[in-house]
This record gives structure tokens, C-alpha cells and sequence, in this order.
């Protein structure tokens, strides 16, 4: 059977999706620790910083049975000029998945081209669809939705850069036809082709989507979501960002206009005081922290799915 890669949310069909969150919710419901992956192999290649990306997926493999690989860039030849294309056809013949956090998407997608291994997206410029599917199983969990059906009645609001995390939420959304909210301010709202391709799902799967500018239109969310205003890559617009994003801060007020039910979430790291405010980041303790355990289960399932 041909190998499959998870670069993107679109690489899984709706049914696919429904699949993987159950088996996560499943994994988690039964701390069922499998054995599946005994003499298995994952290479975890970063090129950016990363906490719970790198640990989920370490403990995953860990307590799959499996061993993780950690692969440093700046050891390896790749930092003296070796090519994708070879580093790809070597690492496939040495393990069985790869996980990779890069800066530019295109060369995931190089690495998936030439690779005979399962490549898994762990956050590009582009998406972060691993982190998506825990968060869904995240609000499947507060909101007690126990199929994906019941998430269609839940308004989820994205506030902030429309960047990758925001990406692979539209992503979701369109292809099991949520209901989704992206208030972003102007110049920092999901690019053209990126809603366009989401724009293809939604005639068939009904979903609700909405992009403005307008912070009103968080009224009655049930969910509410953020992520850093500067993402990793960025730095050099941190101070031009802190002023036009100020105004889509999550705090006490923004709350106000959300539904009573509304849970928080953050893919983190957090900056208490940018993006959120220290008493929200406390209040929504419980779901913030529960989405980043979830990465765990969600990452476990992931594995599951793509590894054979
Ligand atoms: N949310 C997330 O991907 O966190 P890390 O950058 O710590 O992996
Ligand atoms: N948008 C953020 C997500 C971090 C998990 C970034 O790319 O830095």
C-alpha cells in the first residue's frame, strides 16, 4: 500500500478525521498503552523551537512502544548543503514515520515527495493540522459533542493572525462543515488562495464561514481561540504587530459578548498580556491545559493512522 503524509487538514477526508479523533478519545478514555509500534522508528526533525510538538509526539511513540529519533538540523548534513531529495531517501531507509517543523512548507512537501515514509507536518508557514485535531477533540470534550455531527451547532471564533493554526482551523472546519469565525485585522486575515481553497469543501459540507475584521462578531461564540500575534519566523514585526493587534486582545471584555457556555482555547506558548490576558489565561485554565494534554492523544492516533 502506497505511504500516506499528513502535510495538511486536506489530506484527511472528513471520515478520516472522524477516525482519528475517535481513536484519540478512545486512547484517552482507556490510558490504553499500545504496543503497536515495537522496533518502530519516528525521526522528529525541528527546525524552529517546539514544546508540546516535540514531546507529544516523543511520549506518543514512547508509549506505543515505539523510540523517537530526534534530529538536530544544525548536526546534521543538511546544514552543510545535502539536499532534500537525499537526506528523504536516506531517513527512509532508516525509519518508519518522520515528523518535521519547518519554516517553509514547500520543503515538507519536498521531503514528502521523496520520502517511502509517512511524513507528518508539525507546524509550517502554512498549517499546523496536527495541533487542529486536538483542538477539535478539545471542544468535542467541553462541549460534550460525542459525534462530529453536534460540533455544527457550536459558533468557534479564531481571533488574531490569521497565520498557520488559524489555517488549519478553516481547514477543519470546511471539511466537516463547522461553524467558524476568523476576526482578524486588516492585513492579517486569511490570504486569498487559502480561503479559496477552503471556499471548495464548503458547498458540500454546509459550513459557516466567516471572515472579518469586525471584533462584534465574536457575539454568542461558544469557543473562543487565539495564537500568538508575532509567530515564530516573524520576529522582526514584533513592534508594528503589538499596536494594530492590541485591539483583539482575549480579555474579560471580549468574553462579555461570548456565549455563557464559551470555553478558551490557545494552541501556546501564550504571551499573558498580548494576545491574552493573564486572568484568562487562569479562568480558561482548564480548557487551555486540557488542549495541550490532547495534543498527546490526538498525536497517538495520528501515529496510528499514518504509521503502518
Ligand atoms: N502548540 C504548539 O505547537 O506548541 P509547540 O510550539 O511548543 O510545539
Ligand atoms: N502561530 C504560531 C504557532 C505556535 C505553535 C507560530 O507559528 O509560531
Amino acid at each position: 500500500m502506497a505511504k500516506k503524509d499528513l502535510l495538511s487538514i486536506y489530506d484527511l477526508p472528513a471520515k478520516e478525521i472522524k477516525a482519528i479523533l475517535g481513536k484519540a478519545i478512545e486512547l484517552k478514555s482507556k490510558k490504553k498503552y499500545l504496543d503497536v509500534f515495537k522496533g518502530k522508528t519516528l525521526g522528529i526533525l525541528l527546525e524552529k523551537p517546539s514544546t508540546r510538538t516535540m514531546v507529544s509526539f516523543s511520549v506518543a511513540m514512547v508509549q506505543l512502544g515505539g523510540v523517537p529519533i530526534f534530529l538536530n538540523v544544525e548536526k546534521m548534513q543538511r546544514s552543510r548543503g545535502e539536499s532534500i531529495h537525499d537526506t528523504a531517501l536516506v531517513l527512509s531507509r532508516f525509519l518508519d514515520g518522520l515528523m518535521i517543523r519547518a519554516f517553509n512548507h514547500t520543503d515538507v512537501e519536498e521531503f514528502a515527495k521523496y520520502s517511502t515514509i509517512p511524513v507528518i507536518n508539525g507546524l509550517t508557514d502554512y498549517e499546523h493540522p496536527c495541533q487542529i485535531l486536538a483542538d477539535i477533540m478539545t471542544v468535542m470534550e467541553f462541549h460534550k459533542a460525542k459525534k462530529i455531527e453536534a460540533l455544527k451547532k457550536i459558533k468557534i471564533v479564531f481571533i488574531g493572525d490569521s497565520n498557520n493554526v488559524a489555517n488549519s482551523l478553516l481547514a477543519i472546519a470546511a471539511v466537516l462543515g463547522l461553524d467558524l469565525t476568523i476576526i482578524s485585522p486588516e492585513g492579517y486575515s486569511t490570504k486569498k488562495e487559502v480561503l479559496n481553497k477552503a471556499l471548495k469543501y464548503t458547498a458540500s459540507t454546509d459550513a459557516e464561514i466567516k471572515i472579518t475584521s469586525d471584533i462584534s462578531a465574536v457575539k454568542d461564540a461558544d469557543v473562543i481561540y487565539t495564537d500568538v500575534w508575532t509567530s515564530m519566523g516573524f520576529e522582526s514585526e514584533e513592534k508594528k504587530r503589538k499596536k494594530i493587534f492590541a485591539p483583539y486582545q482575549v480579555n474579560i471584555e471580549l468574553l462579555k459578548k461570548a456565549s455563557s457556555k464559551c470555553i478558551v482555547l490557545h494552541c501556546l506558548p501564550a504571551l499573558r498580556g498580548e494576545e491574552i490576558t493573564a486572568e484568562i489565561m487562569d479562568k480558561y485554565e482548564s480548557s487551555i491545559f486540557t488542549q495541550a494534554e490532547n495534543r498527546l492523544h490526538a498525536q497517538k492516533a495520528v501515529l496510528l493512522h499514518f504509521i503502518k
